[in-house]
């Protein structure tokens, strides 16, 4: 039996959660609300291709790519000598929902815009962060629905890649995704949160979906440092066993705290 190639996610613990990681050339949905850590753990992905010498590709479609990788300096995590030497391929792009509509499923802006600033060449790791903003204001969603799966489709079979789709999901919503399709597109889901808990917050983070293997349901917190990124540490529920009997009870809360890189 041929067994199916996995990647690591840069995360030993979440590979493990995954049951061995990713599946080479797969695509994948990190959803969470804003200032849950997808971002990081999208860099900690491209990091770790990078560290293996594997071309990847970040394309950014709200944020200057320029602030993304500065701000990874925060975490300790340099990109720049990668991106000279060419085997990280940086870029953003805009599309807004009228040239989606315009094109349509003819569409080949974005591929095109792959191809060009990879010139051709083969690419391990991709992320697109947020897709969400792929459509900001689009109101045919048909034509946002098929120019996704055209991307994807791209994307796992010409390229062979394996994709992250990063989502924005509204703070306190129960969705998965902020289409409702994302997650049919994708081949597994991680959703990462925000909770409070004895007036402290807690970042959250689980599988959702993984398809062709045995994955952990649990929900662990984890915690995000300097050099390291996202450290998963216990689950959430021993960490709620730990405070009972407390007075304060949990609720989700927008993350006050913040601060985009
Ligand atoms: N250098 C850092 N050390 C510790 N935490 C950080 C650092 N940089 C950012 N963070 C935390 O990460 C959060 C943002 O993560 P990010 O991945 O950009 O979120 P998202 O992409 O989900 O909006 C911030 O709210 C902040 O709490
Ligand atoms: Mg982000």
């Amino acid at each position: 039996m041929l067994l199916l190639q996995r990647v690591s996610t840069g995360i030993s613990k979440l590979d493990k959660m995954l049951g061995g990681g990713f599946i080479q050339g797969r695509t994948y949905l990190i959803a969470g609300e804003t200032g849950a850590g997808k971002t990081i753990l999208a860099l900690q992905f491209l990091r770790d291709g990078l560290l293996r010498n594997e071309p990847c590709v970040y394309v950014s479609l709200d944020e200057r790519v320029g602030n993304v990788l500065t701000g990874a300096e925060t975490l300790g995590w340099n990109f720049w000598p990668y991106v000279r030497s060419g085997l990280f391929y940086p870029f953003e792009i805009r599309l807004e929902a009228a040239e989606v509509r315009k094109y349509g499923k003819e569409s080949k802006a974005f591929i095109e815009a792959i191809r060009k600033v990879t010139k051709g060449e083969p690419i391990s790791r991709i992320v697109l962060d947020p897709i969400s903003a792929l459509a900001t204001g689009a109101k045919e969603e048909f034509y946002v629905r098929e120019y996704l799966r055209e991307v994807i489709t791209y994307l796992e079979e010409v390229c062979n890649a394996t994709t992250l789709l990063i989502t924005d999901i509204p703070t306190g919503s129960t969705r998965l995704s902020r289409f409702g399709y994302e997650e049919f597109l994708a081949s597994g889901v991680i959703v990462m949160g925000i909770t409070r808990l004895n007036g402290k917050l807690v970042r959250t983070l689980y599988v959702r979906k993984m398809r062709w293997s045995q994955m952990d349901p649990t929900i662990y917190t984890f915690e995000i440092q300097s050099g390291f990124g996202i450290v998963i540490k216990q689950p959430f529920d021993a960490l709620l066993s730990k405070s009972a009997g407390s007075e304060v009870g949990v609720d989700d809360v927008t993350d006050l705290d913040s601060r985009p890189i």
